[in-house]
């Protein structure tokens, strides 16, 4: 033992914490992965009691910044019971070789952060360039798992569908609530109600979710869609699938879909006036991965709806799919709600979190060894593919390139 460890176990009065800055900076340690606490609205947390036991169990120490779960409903002591230790946020920051995050964080958390430090989020990087460029420019290692590549093997990783299944469901409950109607068919004494009428715009993730959501609650469901394959998996959940024929589709853009044509456009937007006149509820979930969500609601239509009808727009945060929608607010034109939340996950912040966690400790384990310790393995397509920044660069091609244009 050298002259300062023996010192440091010598001193019975030093601080917890300057014991765990010695150790972190003298390596002797497993690796050390850091749980911030999210800001207000936001509910969930990256990682609940149930992750951090897990990751315990790989050999990993794990710190949570105080009261980080308590909007998802998991205390401090639970936190404790599963193997955590609580600090202060700075602390966190400080004593953690890998820090998960969920949102960005503010630029006096990056200017606490450690070149060569490695940080876990969600950056929205092809929209947050400012963000990723303070990032790359304080030396940040940063994985961002919204661009965790699309592949069989990183499904258990995609943020981006567990979050959208979250968000599929909660439009569907948000919409039953704000609809002045029922939504199954109900037979009465008073009477036969008929069941409400779904459009769904774009049969992906949150798409599908909804669609299956609604047909639970008993409402008739036509669903959208540029893709083929999509017309299975809708027909598959007792949904009516609308085509319109001469959609473009490129197999390289990864099961994604791509931009449309002019002459597409203009005959979808016909088709969707026709089945959104007849709609009482809308839910729009289209969207082009980087670039603004597809328009596919034009205000024209939207004022021949029905009064009373809602519309929930998922895309809200990319322009939404809706003309009128206005992000993170509940506008009302011509007698229709128009609901642009971009939070809806948040709204179900436990099993949201739940999910969340999953995908972030499946990422976690591409990068460390059999003993807990860090090794970022850069012939790994996910580990590289998430990548953002590194050493001072923006590495992530897609990124790069928007950033630059
Ligand atoms: P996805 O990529 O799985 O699905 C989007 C679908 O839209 C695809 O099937 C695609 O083919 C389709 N599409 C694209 N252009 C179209 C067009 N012109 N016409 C008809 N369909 C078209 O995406 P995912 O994961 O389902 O997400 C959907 C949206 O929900 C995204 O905008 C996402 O950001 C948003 N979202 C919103 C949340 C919220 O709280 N509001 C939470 C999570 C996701």
């Amino acid at each position: 033992m050298n002259e300062t460890t023996h010192t440091l176990f010598g001193l019975k009065d030093m601080h917890k914490n300057e014991i765990l800055y010695f150790c972190f900076f003298n390596n002797i340690h497993s690796m050390r992965v850091g749980i911030l606490k999210e800001q207000p609205p936001e509910n969930r947390v990256v990682l609940l009691p149930e992750g951090v036991a897990t990751l315990v169990k790989l050999q990993i120490e794990v710190l949570v910044e105080q009261g980080a779960g308590i909007r998802a409903y998991a205390d401090d002591a639970m936190y404790e019971a599963a193997g955590a230790k609580i600090l202060t946020r700075e602390d966190v920051i400080g004593l953690s070789e890998v820090i998960l995050m969920i949102n960005a964080i503010s630029s006096t958390d990056i200017a606490l952060l450690k070149r060569g430090q490695v940080i876990i989020g969600a950056l929205n990087p092809y929209f947050e360039k400012d963000y990723v460029k303070a990032l790359a420019a304080a030396g940040i290692t940063a994985f961002s798992m919204d661009v965790i590549p699309r592949t069989t093997r990183a499904q258990t990783m995609d943020i981006l569908s567990s979050m959208s299944t979250v968000a599929g469901y909660k439009a569907v409950l948000k919409a039953a609530n704000e609809l002045p109607k029922f939504f199954p068919m109900l037979m009465t004494a008073a009477g036969t109600i008929s069941p409400a009428k779904v459009l769904i715009l774009g049969a992906g993730v949150a798409g599908l979710q909804a669609i299956a959501t609604s047909r639970k609650l008993g409402a008739v469901v036509e669903a959208f869609d540029v893709r083929t394959a999509a017309k299975e998996e809708v027909l598959g959940l007792g949904a009516k699938f609308v085509e319109v024929e001469g959609a473009i589709e490129d197999k390289s853009a990864g099961g994604y879909a791509v931009e449309q044509t002019e002459e597409f456009k203009k005959r979808q937007a016909q088709a969707i006036h026709d089945h959104a006149i007849k709609s009482d509820v809308i839910i729009g979930t289209a969207q082009i991965p980087g670039k603004r969500a597809p328009l596919l609601l034009r205000t024209e239509t939207v004022e021949a709806m029905r009064p009373g009808s809602v519309i929930i727009d998922l895309a809200a945060s990319t322009g939404g799919n809706c003309e009128l929608t206005q992000n993170n607010k509940t506008i009302v034109h011509h007698g229709i709600k128009i609901i642009g939340n971009s939070f809806f996950p948040s709204e179900i912040p436990t099993d949201a979190s739940r999910m969340l966690g999953k995908n972030y400790i499946n990422f976690i384990k591409l990068l460390i060894t059999n003993e807990g310790n860090l090794n970022l393995n850069w012939d790994d397509d996910i580990v590289k593919g998430t990548l953002v920044t590194h050493e001072g660069q923006i590495v992530h091609e897609r990124v790069k390139s928007l950033i630059n244009n």
